[in-house]
C-alpha cells in the first residue's frame, strides 16, 4: 500500500528502489513517529478538526502501537514505503474511518522532519552522557598520573617536558569543547517543524505552538519553506559536532598506537586487550585503537558527505534528502561504539614510569636551561644561543613537575576548572524518553 495510491499499481522495482533502506532505517524513528502523531492528534482536537471521542480513540491506538514496538513487534511490511505509511495503515486497521484522520493537516515531509529532530535529540543526549564518562575517565587518569613524566613532542621530535597528567588532561579538555559543539547542534535541532506540511503550510487552522510545547521543543521553526530547507542544515550542524568528537578520538588513538610501539613503550595494555599476528609470534598489536582511528576518520567525512548531498538541491522537498537519515544515524552508532570500547581500554591502560630518565631525552630540558639563565638576568636570545652551543655535548639539569606553576602547565593542570566548564556545558542535555512522552500524551485522553 502506498499513501499516495490513486488507482494505478506502482511498478514494484520503482517502489523498491525509492524506498531504499527506509524499511530498516525508519525503525529508528518508530517511537518518535508515534509520539509526534500523538501530539498532532491532541492539536487536531484542540482546533476542532477531530472530536474528543476520536482523539481518545486515536491516542489509545497510538499508545498500543507504541507498546507493540517496545516488544519489538512493529515491522515495516514489504510493500510499505516507510514508517509513516506503516503507522497510518495500522491506525486505519485498528480504528477504521477515525484512523484515516491521522494525516489531517500533515505531510510526510514535516512528519519525517519532526521524527528526525526528536530522534536525533535523544541520540545527542545519549552521546553527551557517554562523552561525559570518557571525559571523567580521562580526567581521573590525568589526576592519577599527574606526576609521571613524559617527553612532549613537536614535529615528532622530543621537545619539552610533559606528563601523563598533561597528556590525558588535554584530551579531556578537547572533549569539553566537543560537548559545546554538540550542545549548539542540539539547540539548532530543538525547534518544531511539525505543521509546516509539505513546506507551504495549510489552510487548516493548526496550532503549531501547542505541538511545540507538547513535544518539548524550545520554539517553532516558523517559516514553512525554511522548515523544509532546514533538512540537511541541522544534520550538518550535528555532523560537525560528531566530526569534532571523532577528531578527538582519532588523534588520541594515534598517540596510543605510537606510544605502545616498541620504540616508545610509554604505555601498555594487558595481554587480553591487544591482538596478535597469524605469522609473527611476538606481535602485540593495538588493533582497537587503529579501528577507532579509522572509524573516527570516516566519521570526519560526514560533514563533507552532507555538503555534497545537499549543495545543489533546490528549495522544497527532494527525495535525495531521504539518504541523510542512514548516514547520520549510522554515525551516532559508530561513534558510541568507539567511545564504549575506548572506555574499556582506558580502564586497563598501564603507564610506564621513569621514561624521561633515558639520556635520549636529555635535550628536552634545554629550553628550561635557557629559562634558568633568563631568571639570572641574561637576555633570552643570548641565553638561547649559549644553550644551543651546549646541546650536543651536555646534559641539562632536570626540571620536575613542581617547577611549573602557571595555569595549564604540568605542575598546575587546572583539571577542576576544566571539569567545572564541562559540567556547565552538560546542562544542555536532557529530555524525556519517548516512553515518558507517550505517557504524558495519554494524560490528554478526556
Ligand atoms: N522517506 C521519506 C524521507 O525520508 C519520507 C518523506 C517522503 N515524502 C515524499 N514527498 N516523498 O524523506
Amino acid at each position: 500500500m502506498k499513501l499516495w495510491e490513486k488507482g494505478i499499481n506502482p511498478e514494484p522495482a520503482i517502489i523498491e528502489f525509492t524506498s531504499g533502506r527506509d524499511r530498516k532505517t525508519d525503525l529508528h524513528l518508530t517511537k518518535w513517529d508515534i509520539v509526534g502523531s500523538m501530539a498532532h492528534v491532541i492539536m487536531l482536537n484542540d482546533v476542532g478538526l477531530v472530536n474528543d471521542e476520536e482523539q481518545n480513540e486515536m491516542l489509545k491506538a497510538l499508545h498500543s502501537l507504541f507498546e507493540v514496538d517496545e516488544k519489538g513487534n512493529l515491522v515495516i511490511e514489504n510493500g510499505m514505503e516507510d514508517i509513516h505509511s506503516q503507522i497510518e495503515k495500522e491506525m486505519a486497521s485498528i480504528l477504521g474511518t477515525t484512523g484515516k484522520k491521522i494525516h489531517t493537516g500533515r505531510s510526510r515531509n514535516d512528519q519525517v522532519l519532526v521524527d528526525i529532530r526528536l530522534y536525533t535529540r535523544e541520540e545527542i543526549d545519549k552521546l553527551a552522557l557517554l562523552t561525559e564518562k570518557l571525559f571523567s575517565r580521562l580526567q581521573a587518569l590525568s589526576n592519577q598520573y599527574k606526576d609521571v613524566l613524559l617527553p612532549g613532542y613537536t614535529h615528532m621530535q622530543p621537545a619539552m617536558l610533559s606528563s601523563f597528567g598533561l597528556w590525558f588532561g588535554a584530551y579531556a579538555e578537547s572533549l569539553c569543547d566537543d560537548i559545546l559543539l554538540l550542545c549548539t547542534a542540539r539547540e539548532l535541532n530543538n525547534r518544531n517543524p511539525l505543521g509546516t506540511a509539505a513546506g507551504f503550510g495549510t489552510t487548516l487552522p493548526l496550532n503549531r505552538k501547542l505541538t511545540s510545547e507538547l513535544l518539548e521543543f524550545d520554539d517553532l521553526l516558523y517559516n514553512s519553506a525554511y522548515a523544509s530547507l532546514s533538512r540537511g542544515k541541522v544534520e550538518m550542524a550535528i555532523a560537525s559536532a560528531l566530526a569534532s568528537l571523532a577528531q578527538t578520538l582519532s588523534r588520541f588513538s594515534m598517540d596510543i598506537c605510537m606510544y605502545i610501539s616498541a620504540e616508545y613503550r610509554f604505555i601498555d595494555f594487558p595481554d587480553e586487550y591487544v591482538t596478535g599476528s597469524s605469522i609473527m609470534p611476538q606481535k602485540r598489536n593495538p588493533d582497537v585503537f587503529e579501528l577507532i582511528r579509522g572509524r573516527s576518520n570516516i566519521i570526519q567525512t560526514l560533514p563533507n558527505r552532507i555538503a555534497m548531498l545537499t549543495s545543489n538541491l533546490p528549495s522544497g522537498y527532494n527525495r535525495d534528502l531521504q539518504l541523510l537519515k542512514e548516514i547520520v544515524f549510522d554515525a551516532f552508532d559508530d561513534l558510541s561504539e568507539c567511545i564504549e570500547i575506548m572506555l574499556l581500554m582506558l580502564r586497563n591502560i598501564k603507564v610506564r614510569r621513569n621514561i624521561t630518565e633515558n639520556p635520549l631525552y636529555n635535550t628536552i630540558f634545554s629550553t628550561e636551561e635557557v629559562n634558568r639563565l633568563v631568571k639570572e638576568g641574561i637576555p633570552f636570545r643570548d641565553a638561547y644561543k649559549a644553550v644551543a652551543d651546549l646541546v650536543k655535548n651536555s646534559s641539562f639539569s632536570r626540571t620536575s613537575v613542581k617547577d611549573y606553576v602557571h595555569e595549564g602547565s604540568i605542575g598546575n593542570l587546572c583539571n577542576s576548572e576544566i571539569a567545572a566548564i564541562f559540567e556547565e556545558r552538560m546542562k544542555c542535555f536532557s529530555n524525556k524518553t519517548a516512553a515518558e512522552m507517550a505517557e504524558k500524551m495519554m494524560g490528554y485522553v478526556k
